[in-house]
């Protein structure tokens, strides 16, 4: 087998999550999902491709311009893939297919066929089937097959509950594959702590942290690098990545690889000359109280929303002891004072996308289950603008972590990149 065709995972894997799916899907339905297209970036060059999650956790195919079809039919099951046809011209000019021939052995379908026949073999496809599975929107070109096909159904299901359920909790493959993103994260995030200097620019830091992760063999980002020297690290998805670090300022790097198309999501913020100031640290050691409890508090039976209540009282009591929020802690909580410094939530979802699918309940409260992974990523955000006293103005402060929910508590799967005080500045020293 080619290894542009490879994933990670063994194919039986796919082919077990179709069969789920199978299992949930009505007697004499269909159940469709197209795969991603290529994005053109300027004339004459595109985005890299990245292939859609949903299709991916189905197929395990990497390539744009598909789809997948399960067929149920009076208890027979059909998988059926549309592909891009080979093409010799074509593929000398941009790269590899699988092609149809070699599509069912590879990718442990039953049936394979060009995606340029999708609207006839479609129409062809539906006999008695009632019930179509359908995401619509999710790929528009698929959108726009699925119409020319004017194929009339009594039902139309959404799928992404369905999916999002099965991709929120991970199997023991895909959590060693977590497992493997979340430290090669953390390795990145060691190594430019290292390498972080006064005058160096954003992007030198971002290109070293690519680098990093492309040794260990992630090839992409699984997000857009964060490098936010000083007040920068006050917008929250700062991504401009284009000026000199400062002697003296903090700088927030929130990034993480994809690996084997799962992502790694961490945050460390570290002074750019390797010494925090007594000022940083009074507010630095907020944000890691608050972490390290919340880490504590997202176990079986918890919920980001409860971990999120101590977050801000300890979040609360904190500011309010250094003088930058004034009055009672619980009337201050009541009246949500805090979202002036922490706008965003306490963590999301994480896996095959940054934030990833699963329903997370009613304002986050959904309770923790062994196997899913999420975030957890308090920070605190003192901008210029902000009524506050004068040496505390420019501060932004977040620290994220990966955790896996286990059976008895959690494990932290990006806990190689250093966040005490400390030990952040002895790494530093030492370089
Ligand atoms: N890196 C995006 C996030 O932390 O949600
Ligand atoms: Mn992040
Ligand atoms: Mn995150």
């Amino acid at each position: 087998m080619d290894l542009a065709y490879m994933a990670a995972l063994p194919m039986e894997e796919f082919a077990q999550r179709r069969a789920k799916v199978f299992e949930l899907m009505q007697e004499d339905s269909l159940f469709l999902v197209f795969s991603d297209i290529e994005r053109r970036r300027n004339d004459g060059c595109d985005y890299p491709f990245r292939q859609d999650s949903y299709f991916w956790y189905l197929t395990g195919f990497n390539e744009p311009n598909s789809a997948l079809l399960l067929r149920k039919q009076q208890g027979e099951q059909q998988a059926i893939m549309f592909v891009r046809p080979s093409d010799k011209l074509l593929e000398i000019w941009n790269g590899r297919r699988l092609g149809v021939d070699n599509a069912p052995q590879t990718l442990l379908v039953d049936t394979a066929y060009a995606i340029d026949e999708f609207v006839p073999q479609f129409k062809n496809l539906v006999q008695k089937q009632t019930a179509l599975y359908y995401a619509p929107k999710q790929q528009p070109w698929g959108d726009a097959l699925l119409e020319q096909s004017a194929v009339e159904f009594l039902s139309v299901f959404n799928w992404k509950p369905m999916l999002g359920e099965m991709r929120l909790f991970k199997s023991e493959n895909e959590i060693a594959l977590m497992q493997q993103a979340g430290q090669i994260s953390a390795l990145a995030h060691i190594k430019v702590m290292q390498q972080t200097r006064p005058n160096r620019l954003e992007y030198e830091v971002e290109s070293d942290i690519l680098h990093e992760f492309n040794r260990f063999g992630a090839r992409y980002p699984s997000y857009n690098s964060i490098i936010a020297g000083g007040e920068n690290a006050c917008i929250l998805h700062y991504s401009e990545n284009d000026m000199p670090l400062r002697d003296g300022d903090l700088v927030l790097i929130d990034a993480g690889c994809e690996f084997a198309m799962y992502a790694g999501d961490i945050t460390r913020t570290f002074p750019v000359n390797g010494q925090f100031t007594e000022v940083q640290k009074a507010i630095y050691e907020i944000v890691l109280q608050a972490q390290k409890r919340a880490i504590e508090l997202l176990v079986p039976g918890g919920s980001i929303a409860k971990a999120n209540e101590e977050v801000i009282r300890i979040k609360t009591e904190g500011l309010v002891r250094l003088g930058i929020l004034k009055g009672d802690v619980d009337e201050l909580i009541e009246q949500k004072a805090y979202r002036e410094f922490y706008m965003h939530g306490l963590g999301h979802w994480l896996g095959l996308d940054v934030h990833d699918v699963g329903e997370y309940g009613e304002n986050r409260d959904r309770t923790l289950e062994p196997g899913m992974v999420l975030t957890v990523e308090p920070g605190l955000y003192l901008s210029k603008e902000a009524d506050i006293p004068e040496q505390y103005k420019g501060i932004g402060i977040r620290i994220e972590d990966n955790l896996l929910i286990t059976d008895y508590g959690n494990k932290n799967l990006t806990s190689a990149a250093p966040k005490e005080i400390a030990d952040i500045e002895k790494l530093m020293a030492d370089a």
